[in-house]
């Protein structure tokens, strides 16, 4: 038993390892996820009392998010649908937008995250060239809720444009492509058409980025204890080489991890047999110490020692006498 509980706990370490990465980047999406709900928060407070419909206004992102830009624009579904909406700051929105499940008037929040884009959108081995800019759509029937859950828009004709501006030219030999996040996290890559434009069917934060190619401005490699030969040219491809080499790291510490446990494991429930052994010989030198008790059984009115098993019982002698 001791060793089959040491077995699954090495496998339990080892899944545990295996799992780290998936942990990670689950925390980076909820952290954005968190940020989508302050947003919607304070975007709705940028509403003055009855906004028009069809009117942009600004709000202002809590303070400890400085620099972060939000908008809100109300809409009637209706009105969205038939004449989409020719500039929504960066968002040119197409007609034949759809939203699931169906709301009468909606709210469709805006955000560009300037310099706090890498820290809700990490997109590893990849330089942003422009910042993180979010369109999500909400219920606009109450513009004091929080909390709101986003509704499903899609663009069932033409795309939704995103004229980004300012866009920093990629570095030579590089090439600008367009990255689009989904609600749940997931990122994916499309060209850019016209310089500076993208294109996307749902809602999401978009951005333009180039893959970098040096070792950027990330955690620096970590050099060896003793390094011989010191390469005066960095080698161009070894990210790949980098991933997989710590993936073996990761599985030998965990391999290595798992066997100490083992050893401790295995320690311990020796220990404790041990320990249960000494407990029962000292049990056992005290009760015969103390005289083995013998067990005392009824016998008529009174009672008589009697031994557990083998002899036979006593009985009283007047019973038999005639
Ligand atoms: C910023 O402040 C808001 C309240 O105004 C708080 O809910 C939120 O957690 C804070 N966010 C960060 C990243 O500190
Ligand atoms: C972004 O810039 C603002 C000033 O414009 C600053 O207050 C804020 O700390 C910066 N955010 C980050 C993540 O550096
Ligand atoms: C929009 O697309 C999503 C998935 O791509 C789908 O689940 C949803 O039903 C669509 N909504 C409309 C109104 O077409
Ligand atoms: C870097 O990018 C390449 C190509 O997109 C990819 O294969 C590799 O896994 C990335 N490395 C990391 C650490 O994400
Ligand atoms: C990425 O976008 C393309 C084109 O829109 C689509 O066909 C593909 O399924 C998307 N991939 C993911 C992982 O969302
Ligand atoms: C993106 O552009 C490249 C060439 O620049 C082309 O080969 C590729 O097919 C394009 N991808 C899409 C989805 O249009």
């Amino acid at each position: 038993m001791g060793l089959l509980g040491s077995l699954a706990m090495l496998v339990l370490v080892l899944v545990c390892f295996e799992q780290l990465p998936d942990v990670g980047a689950q925390s980076t999406r909820s952290k954005a996820r968190a940020l989508d709900v302050l947003l919607q928060e304070f975007a709705y407070k940028g509403f003055i009392v009855g906004p028009k419909t069809g009117t942009i206004y600004k709000g202002n992102a809590p303070s400890n998010l400085t620099g972060i830009e939000i908008a809100a624009l109300r809409l009637r579904s209706g009105s969205l649908r038939r004449r989409g909406f020719s500039m929504y700051n960066e968002f040119e929105i197409p007609i034949g937008i759809a939203e699931t499940p169906y709301v009468e008037r909606l709210v469709l929040v805006y955000q560009n995250l300037h310099n706090w884009s890498t820290r809700y959108y990490e997109l590893p081995n990849h330089t942003y060239l422009a910042p993180v800019l979010g369109l999500l759509a909400y219920d606009g029937s109450d513009l004091s809720a929080t909390n709101l859950q986003e509704l499903n828009i899609n663009a069932t004709a033409n795309p939704i444009l995103i004229k980004f501006q300012d866009v920093k030219s990629a570095p030579d030999g590089t090439v600008a492509k367009c990255v689009s996040f989904d609600l749940h996290g997931s990122s994916n890559f499309s060209n850019i058409t016209g310089g500076n434009t993208c294109s996307a069917f749902q809602q999401g934060h978009f951005s333009i980025v180039v893959e970098s190619t040096a070792p950027g401005p990330g955690p620096a490699p970590v050099p060896g204890p003793v390094s011989p030969q010191p390469s005066p040219t960095p080698i161009p491809s070894s990210q790949g080489e980098k991933k997989s080499n710590k993936k073996v790291w990761i599985i030998v510490g965990s391999v290595l991890g798992g066997l100490v446990l083992l050893l401790l494991l295995s320690l311990l429930v020796l220990w404790v047999r041990k320990y249960k052994q000494k407990k029962r010989m000292q049990g056992m030198e005290r009760a015969a110490e103390a005289g083995e008790a013998l067990h005392m059984a009824s016998v008529g009115a009174s009672k008589a020692p009697a031994a557990t098993v083998t002899r036979t019982q006593p009985t009283l002698e007047h019973e038999y006498a005639p």
